[in-house]
């Protein structure tokens, strides 16, 4: 008896200095790769990074002066804690005028900067996303396009909590920087080009699967409910509002939207039911219909899931 009470003490000490481990040392730090990048600006580059950011930087980075200089992030989970986005306009001492196009890339795909500190799971890591794509986002940084020019406001700094520091040191570290190059689709296979728009660009399998923390950002068939919903969100009121299943189950997800339908909730937040679909669901209203449209393409061939949401609505 009293050899086992000893060893449940001892484990119990290792446990207890394992938490207070996390607890204390904050997030941890890791190795940046070096990488030389010199992103042309064309005028090309810059529309396709403003369609991207429209839909993937904005509604975290836009600020209260209308440009991208950082706010509080009111739909995250609230397990994750009280939450600032940065300051991403070109401003050279609050916002990222002074890094360069490699040192963007790299924290995009990875979530790790140049100092090596790392930025978890509420920023989002791209490693899906085509180079090209990247190029194109870095190209509107650094464009003349209104959000991004310099600002000097800041939000406060993010304080960790237990919760974020210990999925950064496990399942949600960040992911390795590609070592081959991330290609576009082919944009006449409509399935490939719209799983890419779904998953590697604009990222709706992230809210749309069960669980942030059970997302397999490498693998993201390999997530828990891949597209059946139910991940809990806030709206900007602190209501929790749960994201809706949109595999093609008839009577719990979308099988029997049509085509058009899809098409006027996602770019305009119309369900079929007459309901107007609310936030975080935002009306992608600079998506081109053949984007959505191959989205909906992607999304008939992912496995239904027969799982009913409570959505009070
Ligand atoms: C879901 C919300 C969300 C989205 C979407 C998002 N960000 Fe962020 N971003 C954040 C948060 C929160 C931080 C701060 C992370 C931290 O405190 O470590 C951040 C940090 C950053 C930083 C680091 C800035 C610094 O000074 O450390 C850059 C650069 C950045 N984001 C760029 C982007 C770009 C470009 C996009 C679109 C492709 C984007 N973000 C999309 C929430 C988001
Ligand atoms: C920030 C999280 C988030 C992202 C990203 C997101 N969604 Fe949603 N989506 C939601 C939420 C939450 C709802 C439920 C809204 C409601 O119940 O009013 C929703 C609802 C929907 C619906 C309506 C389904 C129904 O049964 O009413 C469709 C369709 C949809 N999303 C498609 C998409 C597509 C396509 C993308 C990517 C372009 C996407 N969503 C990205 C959070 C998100």
């Amino acid at each position: 008896m009293k050899r086992i009470g000893f060893v449940l003490l001892l484990l119990l000490l290792i446990v207890a200095g394992v938490l207070a481990f996390v607890q204390f040392s904050g997030l941890p730090t890791f190795e940046a790769p070096q990488v030389d990048l010199q992103v042309e600006v064309t005028p090309e580059r810059v529309a396709q990074g403003a369609k991207i950011a429209a839909i993937q930087c904005m509604n975290c980075h836009m600020g209260s002066d209308q440009r991208m200089s950082g706010a509080q992030m009111k739909d995250v989970p609230p397990e994750f804690g009280t939450i600032y986005s940065r300051n991403i306009t070109q401003d050279k001492e609050k916002g990222i005028g002074s890094w360069s196009d490699g040192e963007l890339l790299v924290f995009l795909r990875t979530g790790i900067r140049k100092d090596g500190s790392f930025a978890p799971v509420y920023m989002p890591k791209y490693p899906l996303l085509a180079d090209e794509d990247i190029y194109s986002i870095i190209a509107w940084l650094r464009s003349d396009a209104p959000p991004v020019q310099p600002s000097q406001q800041e939000p406060p700094p993010t304080v960790p909590n237990f919760l974020v520091k210990a999925l950064s040191r496990t399942v949600l570290g960040p992911p390795p920087f590609p070592d081959q190059p991330v290609m576009l689709p082919d944009t006449n296979d409509q399935i490939a080009w719209g799983r890419y728009l779904a998953v590697g660009a604009y990222d709706c399998y992230n809210c749309h699967s069960l669980n942030f923390k059970t997302n397999n950002i490498l693998e993201p068939e390999k997530s828990e409910g891949f597209f059946g919903g139910g991940n809990p969100m806030l709206n900007l009121d602190g209501e929790v509002i749960m994201t809706a299943n949109i595999t093609p189950d008839p009577s719990t997800g979308i099988g029997n939207w049509t085509q058009e339908q899809f098409l006027q909730a996602v770019k305009y937040g119309d369900a079929p039911n007459g309901n107007k679909l609310r936030y975080p669901m935002l009306a992608h209203t600079v998506l081109p219909d053949a984007e959505v449209n191959a989205i909906y393409a992607y999304l008939q061939t992912v496995p239904p899931l027969v799982h009913a949401v409570d959505r009070h609505q």
